[in-house]
């Protein structure tokens, strides 16, 4: 793969490195018409389009009454290489260090190549079924090179945390980066996923309502209670609640189940951990309790826990990248379950709640338990995709750099008050 070579090459420094290297054709032999050389005058290109945000209403609308696969195609071919483009600008903002990783230049290898096989269909005819066809198949590939992004990044910042020291403005910055890398990854994927589920020809033989992966009606307490995957655990309690008086209705929101149920698996994991840890010698554990409540604007659910809690100054931590308390696993061991032990869970189980409109946060006692707690969108008019966007603001974030702190910082020796006694 020329791409990848290029960019595993000794010769792949810095971010302007890159663009000189992909322009240089004596070094690689590219001819002047090679595809890669015209790379990065495509990302500049798309890079200038906002990404569009879908609402929940035009996902359901695209995927039935107007179900239309050349419009689908015609939409997707102008606003993949947007949202790729976009956040490829923010890729080659990251500190030097880190792009040069070997993990890094691979997963931007992985964005070159699809969005150089996506720019292929721009010059095609969208009333030719073949075409539709081998666009359903370039998205297929695509969606499977990408499977790994998430492990093979977090190895990138594994290999740069060995190498070199942290300091707050680096963390942040990779913080800032990460949560818009992984969203913009989410919502890529979520623009794939409808495409291919809704136009491959077949309906979900499990769930025949679904629109590609939304459900229209998502049974929340389903979801929790684990119809869509086996909760591996000890019994929970479960209530459900209403406002008002309706409290034996399900509780259903649009939505689509498998964020649901990755946020759910995502915090019970982490429930029952702490449960088992902080009760070890003790012959009952403690239930961990699900309340779920349906508002005029919010759905929200809670899981609670007597695990111990976490110390409050250690909250926001917690959805650090790069605070991960778990120890490093093995790439490329698929014995463990996906992402297990990255300390990726609350960080990504967020941004799939943040993804429409929503969010997940944690309430803790230390010494006692944690609270997680869900919100999503009630209506479906509400939930529209939250997504980043590269402009002056973001590029203002790249760049910001350590300033004094505006708040005293406690000195470590006690004051001595003997310096301020008046001599008599
Ligand atoms: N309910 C909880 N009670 C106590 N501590 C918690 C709870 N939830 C999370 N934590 C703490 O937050 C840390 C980060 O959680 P997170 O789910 O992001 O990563 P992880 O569980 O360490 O690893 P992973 O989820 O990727 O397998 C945990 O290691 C744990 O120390
Ligand atoms: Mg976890």
């Amino acid at each position: 793969n020329v791409t990848a070579r290029l960019l595993l090459g000794e010769n792949c420094g810095s971010a302007d490195e890159w663009h000189r290297n992909t322009l240089t054709t004596k070094q690689t032999g590219w001819t002047k018409g090679s595809p890669l050389a015209s790379v990065p005058k495509h990302i500049e290109h798309f890079s200038k389009f906002s990404p569009s945000p879908l609402s929940m209403k035009q996902f359901l609308d695209f995927g039935s009454i107007n179900a239309c696969e050349k419009t689908s195609f015609v939409f997707l071919r102008q606003e993949l290489p947007v949202r790729l483009s976009n956040i490829m600008k923010e890729i080659n903002l990251l500190p030097d260090k880190l792009l040069t990783t070997p993990s890094v230049q691979i997963v931007q290898s992985w964005y070159i190549q699809s969005l150089m096989e996506i720019l292929e269909f721009l010059d095609k005819n969208p009333d030719d079924h073949k075409v539709l066809g081998e666009f359903v198949d370039a998205l297929v590939t695509i969606r499977n090179r990408h499977n790994d992004v998430v492990p093979t990044m977090a190895q990138g910042i594994i290999e740069y945390k060995e190498v070199f020291p942290q300091d707050p403005v680096t963390n942040q910055n990779i913080q800032y980066f990460l949560d818009r890398f992984y969203m913009s990854r989410i919502s890529i994927r979520m623009l794939i996923n409808q495409h291919t589920l809704i136009f491959d020809g077949a309906t979900n033989p499990v769930h025949p309502n679904t629109i590609g992966s939304i459900d229209p009606q998502c049974q929340v307490t389903e979801v929790v209670q684990g119809k869509y995957g086996r909760w591996n655990c000890v019994t929970f309690f479960f209530s459900s609640s209403h406002v008002g008086n309706k409290k034996s209705q399900p509780i259903s929101i649009v939505y689509v189940p498998s964020h649901l149920y990755h946020m759910l698996f995502e915090l019970f994991k982490n429930a029952m951990r702490a449960t088992i840890e902080c009760h070890e010698n003790s012959n009952n554990l403690p239930p961990i309790q699900v309340m779920v409540s349906l508002g005029g604007e919010d759905m929200s659910i809670k899981v609670s826990d007597k695990g111990g809690g976490v110390p409050f100054r250690r909250i926001e931590n917690l959805f650090s990248y790069m605070y991960s308390t778990a120890p490093a696993p093995q790439i490329g061991d698929h014995t463990r379950t996906p992402l297990a032990g990255f300390g990726y869970g609350l960080p990504i189980s967020r941004l799939y709640a943040k993804y429409f409109q929503g969010d997940l946060q944690l309430y803790s006692m230390e010494g006692y338990g944690t609270d997680a707690v869900i919100y999503l969108k009630a209506l479906s008019t509400d939930s529209i995709e939250r997504l980043p966007v590269y402009n002056k603001t973001a590029l203002k974030n790249y760049k910001m750099s350590q300033e004094a702190d505006d708040w005293c910082v406690p000195s470590k020796e006690p004051l001595d008050l003997a310096n301020f006694k008046m001599g008599k």
